[in-house]
């Protein structure tokens, strides 16, 4: 058993919890968030160093704001912990450089959340491209919407990089992922309407266009409100066959991410125990950063 510290008990830690409770090989020990989390049955702490003291974990996953990946993993790293992080690992590429460095300085175990690499239906997806069953992929379009938007602080482009960081990197490391193919190029057009008080550089809703080295194009269009629900869907069109796939949509969407950050997890225990892992490398993490600041 895994024994993991959660650090950040917000939206994304609370889901991760909900997500591995009953894996039988990870398990949350500890968390450190300075604004407590006093409902959760875990010893709580402020900070790293209180928790390294304390001790009873094996490894952290990092489920702080973005603004803090930097810092929060540079301390883990120094102090030799295994680390899972929450996408996207810093704001910038400088961010996910630094954090390279500082787990290379470490020599831990890192890896980094992008889900959806732990989706069957999307693995199953990447294995026939790989097979060349659609043939040359020619364009591959991301939906990503979220049912509502997360809070004004949470969307602040200081703390999570806005839309364009926070969410269209999952789909940039999806493409990449999915085609085998590195994103070399994106352009980006925020949307011009609106329903709330403006956000200072979080447009409500934004679309990228991208191509890839092996020539393939990539639309991403994103938004923080989609009237039917969350809505996460791709499809893919190749010269022999064409995919559509909306993975995270309705319940089946919310239990198959579920299920995808409790595989990620427990990917991330067979790495510690010196196995191999499918997840995000920073690597994969810094070209995503990197194709957002074309
Ligand atoms: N993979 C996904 O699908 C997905 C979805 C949502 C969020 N995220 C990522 O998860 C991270 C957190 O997002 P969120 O929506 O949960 O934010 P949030 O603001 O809801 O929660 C962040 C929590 O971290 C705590 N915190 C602040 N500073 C801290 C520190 N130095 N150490 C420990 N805890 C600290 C806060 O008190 C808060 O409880 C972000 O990096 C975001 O990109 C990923």
């Amino acid at each position: 058993m895994l024994r993991l510290a959660l650090i950040g008990a917000g939206r994304m830690g609370r889901s991760h919890l909900a997500a591995l409770a009953g894996s039988p090989t990870v398990t949350v020990t500890a968390i450190v968030d300075p604004i407590g989390a006093a409902d959760l049955e875990v010893p709580v702490y402020p900070d790293i160093a209180t928790l390294c003291k304390a001790g009873g974990f094996d490894a952290a996953l990092v489920a702080a704001p973005t603004r803090f990946h930097v810092t929060v993993v540079r301390e883990l790293a120094a102090a030799g912990i295994p680390t899972l992080c929450e996408k996207p690992c810093g704001l910038v590429p400088d961010d996910a450089r630094a954090i390279r460095d500082a787990v290379a300085a470490g020599g831990i175990a890192f890896r980094v959340g992008y889900w959806r690499r732990h989706v069957p239906e999307l693995q199953a997806l990447a294995t026939r491209i790989a097979a060349g069953e659609l043939g040359q992929i020619q364009l591959v379009v991301c939906y990503h919407w979220d049912v509502e938007p997360p809070p004004a602080a949470f969307r602040d482009p200081r703390s999570s990089g806005g839309i364009l960081v926070d969410v269209a990197v999952h789909e940039l490391d999806m493409m990449a992922w999915l085609t085998g193919s590195a994103v070399t190029s994106m352009t980006y057009e925020p949307g011009g309407v609106s329903w709330h008080p403006p956000v200072e550089g979080d447009p409500e809703n934004a679309a990228a266009l991208v191509r890839l080295a092996s020539g393939c194009l990539g639309l991403v269009t994103m938004g923080r409100r989609w009237p039917d629900g969350d809505h996460q869907r791709v499809e893919v069109v190749g010269t022999d066959g064409v995919v559509t796939l909306p993975f995270g949509v309705g319940p089946a969407g919310d239990a198959r991410i579920r299920a995808a950050l409790r595989a990620q997890a427990e990917d991330f225990a067979r790495l510690v125990a010196g196995g191999s892992s499918v997840s995000a490398t920073i690597d994969d993490a810094l070209a995503a950063l990197t194709a957002t600041a074309h």
